[in-house]
């Protein structure tokens, strides 16, 4: 039978590679690429990378395909990102028929883990669902930019014995419920937390998490958010792309 790896390679820094990924990484026969070209290209390039520096030989293929577009202006936002899964699934389920042997072993990569705002398990799901193809797969978990981000900024996500709520700028734009109190942001194309009451919050951001070009900026919302803003756009423009990541923490009075 066919076997799918879904394997997290980690947030950035290529030693978050854990040592069950390399071991898995060292069994696939054809990782598969779905390349969202332009500046995400070098995320692709980033994969390519790993692959050279963890993978003893070269009997392995890559095989890279433009990602399917996604509708961006569709109304219904659910109903377009199902869309999208689908597509993507009907484009893998064929590469797997005509790339991989019917003993192969293929694998996608996962930029963090994939378990976080990534679409591969449910990509790979669908595909078994569908029951055109015999196929097992496993996932190997990988570091989250989020637990980079507490990493380097030294610090637990929780406060003592609270939770933890993890959302994307869209959400974020909603306002911030005042029974959440640790509030880790995601997919923020437009640093939402400017819209929000910045007086009550204290905010550990991080950009570029674990590579070279790494940002970190911690202190009041209301003090550094024009800082951040400053060196979000700097940064954007020089790179042509940011990947960014922060924890919102409520300032309650201290008892
Ligand atoms: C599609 S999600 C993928 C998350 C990924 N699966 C993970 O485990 O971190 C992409 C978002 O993750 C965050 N992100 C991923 N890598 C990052 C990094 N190295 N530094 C900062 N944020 C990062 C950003 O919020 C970005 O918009």
């Amino acid at each position: 039978m066919r076997k799918m790896l879904v394997i997290g390679i980690g947030a950035g820094n290529p030693e978050y590679v854990t040592i069950q990924a390399v071991k898995a990484l060292n069994t696939v026969d054809v990782f598969f690429v779905m390349d969202k070209g332009g500046v995400k290209g070098e995320l692709t390039r980033l994969r390519r990378d790993i692959c050279d520096r963890y993978v003893e030989g070269a009997d392995y293929r890559i095989v890279e395909v433009p990602d399917p577009e996604r509708d961006r202006g569709a109304p219904a936002y659910q109903a377009a990102v199902e869309d999208w899964h689908q597509k993507r699934a009907d484009l893998l389920e064929q590469l797997i028929d005509t790339e991989l042997a019917d003993d192969g072993c293929g694998a996608i990569l996962v930029w963090g883990d994939p378990s976080l705002y990534d679409s591969a398990t449910r990509v790979v799901d669908r595909i078994v669902a569908g029951g055109r193809l015999q196929l097992d797969y496993e996932v190997i978990p990988g570091i989250t930019s989020v637990q980079a981000l507490a990493a380097r900024h030294r610090i637990a996500l929780n406060g003592i014995g609270q939770p933890v709520h993890i959302t994307t700028g869209r959400q974020l734009s909603g306002g911030v419920a005042e029974d959440l109190d640790n509030v880790v942001v995601m997919l923020d194309g437009g640093l939402a937390c400017q819209g929000i009451d910045q007086d009550s919050f204290d905010i550990y951001w991080g950009a570029y998490l674990g590579t070279e070009d790494e940002i970190l900026v911690s202190g009041h919302l209301s003090e550094v958010v024009g800082n951040i803003a400053t060196l979000r756009s700097g940064a954007r423009a020089g790179k042509g792309w940011m990947m960014d990541t922060y924890l919102l923490r409520r300032r309650r009075p201290q008892p």
